[in-house]
C-alpha cells in the first residue's frame, strides 16, 4: 500500500473522502491533516452532487475534488463500479464517508473491504438509516450519539469502533441535537482514522481489531455532559 510524504513530515496515509453535503467532518479531518496532528494525506474529495456545499469547502481548503452523478449512469451497480474506479485512480489506503449518502453496493465494498470508514449519527444498533435526529426525539430517548464503524454490505450494520454518547434534553430539537451529534463527530472520526493511519487499528475476520487485539465493543465516550 502507498504511503505519502507532506512537507519534511513523517509518512502519512493516503485517503480519499467521499461526501454529499456539508463537509463539516471532511472539513474536520482536513484540518487536523493540516497542522499535522492527523497522519494522512487527503489525496481528493469526491461527491455525488455538483453544488454541496462541501465541494466549496474543499477547493477553499485547496484539496483536489471530483463530482461522479449517479443520473451519468445506467444504475446503481454501474455508479458503483464508476465510482470505485475513481476512488482506486487515487491509490487510496483508506476511503473515508463523510456524510456519503449513498448506499454502495458490492461493487464498491468488495474493492476496498477493510478500508472503509463510516460515520452514522446514532448509537448503532440503533436508529440505522435517515432521520436519525428526528426518530430518537419522536422515541422520546434519553440519549443519542454518533458511531463510526467499518463498511459492509450491510447497511450501517458495519462493526463499530467508537461511539460517542449525548444527553437528549427536553428541549432538544433535531437542529440542536444535530449540533452536539456533530460536535462529537469531528472528534471522534479522526480518533479512528488516526487509529487506522498509524497501523493500530484493522478489521481482521471481520472484527476490529485495536493495537493486535480484538475490540470485544467500541470504544465507548461517555459526553452526556456535553
Ligand atoms: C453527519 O451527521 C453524518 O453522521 C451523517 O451525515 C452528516 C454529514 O455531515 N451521515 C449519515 O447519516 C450516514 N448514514 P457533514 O456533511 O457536515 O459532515
Amino acid at each position: 500500500m502507498m504511503s505519502d510524504r507532506v512537507a519534511g513530515a513523517s509518512t502519512v496515509l493516503p485517503v480519499v473522502i467521499l461526501i454529499s453535503g456539508r463537509g463539516s467532518n471532511m472539513r474536520a479531518i482536513a484540518e487536523r491533516a493540516a497542522t499535522g496532528s492527523l497522519p494522512v494525506n487527503i489525496r481528493a474529495v469526491i461527491c455525488d452532487k455538483a453544488d454541496a456545499e462541501g465541494l466549496a469547502v474543499a477547493k477553499s481548503l485547496g484539496l483536489q475534488t471530483r463530482v461522479i452523478c449517479a443520473r451519468d449512469h445506467a444504475n446503481r451497480g454501474a455508479y458503483d463500479l464508476a465510482l470505485a474506479n475513481l476512488v482506486a485512480s487515487f491509490d487510496p489506503a483508506l476511503v473515508v464517508l463523510a456524510g456519503f449518502m449513498r448506499i454502495l453496493t458490492a461493487n464498491f465494498v468488495d474493492r476496498f473491504a477493510g478500508r472503509i470508514l463510516n460515520i452514522h449519527p446514532s448509537l448503532l444498533p440503533k436508529y440505522r438509516g435517515l432521520h436519525t435526529h428526528r426518530r430518537v426525539l419522536e422515541a422520546k430517548e434519553c440519549e443519542h450519539g454518533v458511531s463510526v464503524h467499518f463498511v459492509t454490505l450491510e447497511l450501517d450494520g458495519g462493526p463499530v469502533i467508537i461511539q460517542s454518547c449525548i444527553r437528549v434534553k427536553p428541549d432538544d430539537t433535531e437542529a440542536s441535537l444535530s449540533a452536539r451529534v456533530q460536535r462529537q463527530e469531528h472528534s471522534i472520526y479522526s480518533q479512528a482514522i488516526d487509529w487506522f493511519a498509524r497501523g493500530r487499528l484493522t478489521l481482521l475476520n471481520g472484527q476490529p481489531c485495536l493495537d493486535g487485539e480484538p475490540m470485544s465493543s467500541p470504544l465507548f465516550i461517555d459526553a452526556r455532559g456535553d
